[in-house]
């Protein structure tokens, strides 16, 4: 008899198979019953008919209970119209672990605090299924377009002795009777990667002390950064689009179950093909002013800002060419308007604010030092970095797209706390 997974049943339709799972639900119905199973990859209903199955298997109704985990044996049929698409017709159950007390987690409704601070179980629901699985296809789609475009992977370090966007939310760490910070973003470090490789772009874990206990803000979060040298900001949009493109694309292929669960609205997403609408930040904040905002130039945009200029465009939009004052030191100047930044940052649709930030270094070395020290920076750590504008520098671009963000938009999950398996925000450090 086969062992087999929720997900592979399509192999096994008229065969005996045994599969391993967890009781998600369980309902009598007198001389038959029941269950759902669920094992991580999908769920399956069970049909435990007396005369069918054991009398053992089917006189254990009444014991069984919500998450005990089991071994479930029978034959598989194909059902359309059950969960999943097809049925097990069980012959025998058996139970590997009973719980100990009921499961805390019901279909009723509980309230967001205690669903977090129950993560670890809460993961096992359909709809958190869902989420975490399309993270998983938005990681894998990402490092597989970085990886067929010639890209090397160089992974930043996470202990690091300088900021990199700005000093206010920097977590600070114990270093052996030095101060360490815990990084921002791993940029600086792909900067050196791309004046060795070319093409180079980390991914992982990012810290900000956000003091905010907004819906789009975490502590620790995952960013993905490629850095290109002899790219300038066009071509770097370019790169930021394609990306953005091309995840959304390969989730609609991979994803179509999870996005139904989730109740996804499948058109919008669609939608997403370049090219997308540039704005100038100049543009970004006319249109803020005719759609009845009081939004002043030179300010950063605030949520409600980027929703109201989300909601003139169907696609993501790439807003370029910054007031620099609002921007970080290391960024390129434009060269006719010296206050400009080369920034450039993206909006997702629907509300789901900023989810790329990025933009052209500069790389002269005495530009670079005197906006070091004109950010009341340090020096020293910066060594390293401007080294980097000495030996054969040249233009280069890059950009960080934040993941859970981006996930939060691709599944039209509000709180962004639903799109990493173990959320830190200011007040949560458990699970
Ligand atoms: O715009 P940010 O701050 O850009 C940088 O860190 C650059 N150094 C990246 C680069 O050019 N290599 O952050 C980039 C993205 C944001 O657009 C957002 O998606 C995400 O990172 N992000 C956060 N996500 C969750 N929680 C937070 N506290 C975040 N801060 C930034």
């Amino acid at each position: 008899m086969k062992k087999t997974t929720i997900s592979k049943l399509s192999k096994y339709v008229g065969e005996k198979v045994k599969v391993n799972g967890w009781i998600y639900s369980i309902r009598n119905m007198g001389k038959i019953w029941f269950i759902i199973l669920r094992d991580g990859t999908g769920f399956l209903q069970g049909v435990v008919v007396k005369g069918e199955a054991y009398d053992k298997t089917f006189n254990m109704e009444q014991t069984l209970s919500k998450e005990d985990s089991v071994t479930v044996v029978g034959y598989i049929k194909e059902e359309p119209r059950s969960i999943g698409g097809y049925e097990i017709s069980v012959i025998e159950l058996k139970i590997i672990n009973s719980v100990l007390n009921e499961f805390p987690i019901s279909p009723k409704e509980h309230g967001a605090d205690f669903l977090m601070s129950n993560r670890h179980l809460w993961l096992r629901s359909k709809r958190q299924n869902a989420v975490m699985r399309i993270r998983h296809r938005v990681i894998k789609s990402i490092r597989d377009f970085f990886d067929n475009n010639d890209f090397v992977l160089i992974d930043s370090p996470i202990f690091t002795s300088n900021a990199v966007e700005g000093t206010t939310n920097l977590f600070e760490a114990n270093y052996f009777e030095r101060a360490a910070y815990l990084t921002q973003s791993g940029q600086l470090y792909q900067e050196a990667g791309a004046l060795a490789f070319g093409k180079t772009y980390c991914f992982g874990p990012c810290f900000r002390a956000e003091k905010s206990k907004t819906r789009r803000h975490l502590t620790e979060f995952w960013m993905v950064e490629p850095e290109m040298a002899f790219v300038e900001l066009e071509e770097n949009m370019n790169w930021a689009e394609n990306l953005v493109v091309n995840i959304v694309k390969n989730v609609l292929e991979h994803c179509h179950n999870e996005l139904m669960i989730l109740e996804r609205n499948v058109k919008n997403l669609e939608r997403v093909v370049p090219p997308f609408p540039r704005l100038t930040y100049k543009e970004a904040v006319r249109i803020l002013n005719n759609n009845g905002s009081s939004f002043e130039y030179g300010n950063d945009f605030g949520a409600p800002d980027e929703t109201l200029i989300s909601e003139q465009f169907e696609k993501p939009v790439i807003i370029h060419n910054w007031p620099a004052d609002i921007k970080a030191f290391y960024m390129k100047r434009n060269e006719v308007e010296s206050h400009i930044a080369l920034g450039m940052d993206i909006i997702a649709p629907e509300g789901f604010g900023e989810i790329v930030g990025g933009g052209q270094r500069e790389e002269n070395l005495e530009i670079l030092t005197d906006r070091i020290r004109n950010h009341d920076l340090p020096l020293e750590p910066f060594k390293w970095y401007l080294d980097l504008r000495k030996y054969g520098s040249v233009p280069h671009s890059g950009f960080g797209l934040g993941l859970e963000r981006t996930v939060a938009w691709i599944c039209g999950t509000r709180h962004i706390r639903e799109t990493i398996p173990f959320p830190r925000t200011m007040s949560r450090l458990e699970p």
